[in-house]
C-alpha cells in the first residue's frame, strides 16, 4: 500500500465535496460557532494507491499565531489515513509560524477523542451547548449523532508547537 499525502489542489474539488457531504452532509462545517465553508479551505488530501482516502481541511486563524483543523476524515480505517493526515497538518502549522494547532469534535464521536488523544493531542475545553445555540441557527442541524448520542456541545483539542508546553 503506497500512501501519499499531498496539498488539496482544485482538481480534487469534487472529491472533497463527496467526503465532506459523506460526513458532514453539507460543505458548511460548524466550529465555535462560526461557519467554515470547508470546499473552499486549504487542507491535504491522502491517496492510497492513487486514489482518494482521506481528507484534512484546516484554517489560519486570524493574527496567524494558531491554526485550526476543521475537517478530518478517511476512507480507509485503520490503515494510517488519519494519523499521517493529522502529522501533516502539524507540519503544516509548525512551517506557517503556529504556536498552536486545535480542533473540536462533537460529544458523541467518541472514536474520535480516543484518536486524538492516542496521537498526542490535549483536551483543552469543553464547549457546553454550543451545537444547541447552533441549531437554533441553522435548526437542520441532526440532533441525533453516532450511537444514537445527543449532539450538543463540542470539545476542544489542541497541540502546542513550541518546545516546553504540553
Ligand atoms: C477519526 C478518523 C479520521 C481516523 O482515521 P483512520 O484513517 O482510521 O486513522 P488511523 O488509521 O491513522 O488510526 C486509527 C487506528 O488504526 C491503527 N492503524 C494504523 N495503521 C494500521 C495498520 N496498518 N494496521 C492496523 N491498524 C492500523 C492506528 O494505530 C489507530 O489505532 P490507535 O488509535 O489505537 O493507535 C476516521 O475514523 C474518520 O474518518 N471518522 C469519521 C469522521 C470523523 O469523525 N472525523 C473526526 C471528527 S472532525
Amino acid at each position: 500500500m503506497a500512501m501519499v499525502i499531498r496539498p488539496i489542489e482544485p482538481r480534487d474539488a469534487a472529491e472533497v465535496r463527496a467526503e465532506l457531504h459523506t460526513h458532514w452532509h453539507s460543505n458548511g462545517i460548524w466550529s465555535l460557532g462560526r461557519l467554515h465553508h470547508a470546499d473552499q479551505l486549504p487542507g491535504f488530501v491522502a491517496e492510497v494507491d492513487g486514489v482518494f482516502a482521506g481528507l484534512l481541511t484546516l484554517n489560519m486563524v486570524e493574527g496567524g499565531w494558531q491554526c485550526e483543523v476543521i475537517t478530518l476524515s478517511s476512507r480507509s480505517p485503520a490503515h494510517g489515513v488519519g494519523a499521517a493526515l493529522l502529522a501533516a497538518a502539524e507540519e503544516y502549522a509548525r512551517t506557517q509560524g503556529c504556536k498552536r494547532i486545535y480542533l473540536t469534535t462533537t460529544n458523541d464521536n467518541a472514536h474520535a477523542i480516543r484518536f486524538y488523544q492516542r496521537r498526542g493531542w490535549r483536551f483543552s475545553a469543553l464547549h457546553k451547548g454550543i451545537v444547541d445555540r447552533v441549531r437554533q441557527i441553522e435548526p437542520s442541524y441532526p440532533l441525533l449523532g453516532l450511537d444514537s448520542i445527543q449532539i450538543r456541545d463540542e470539545i476542544e483539542f489542541e497541540r502546542w508547537l513550541v518546545d516546553g508546553i504540553a
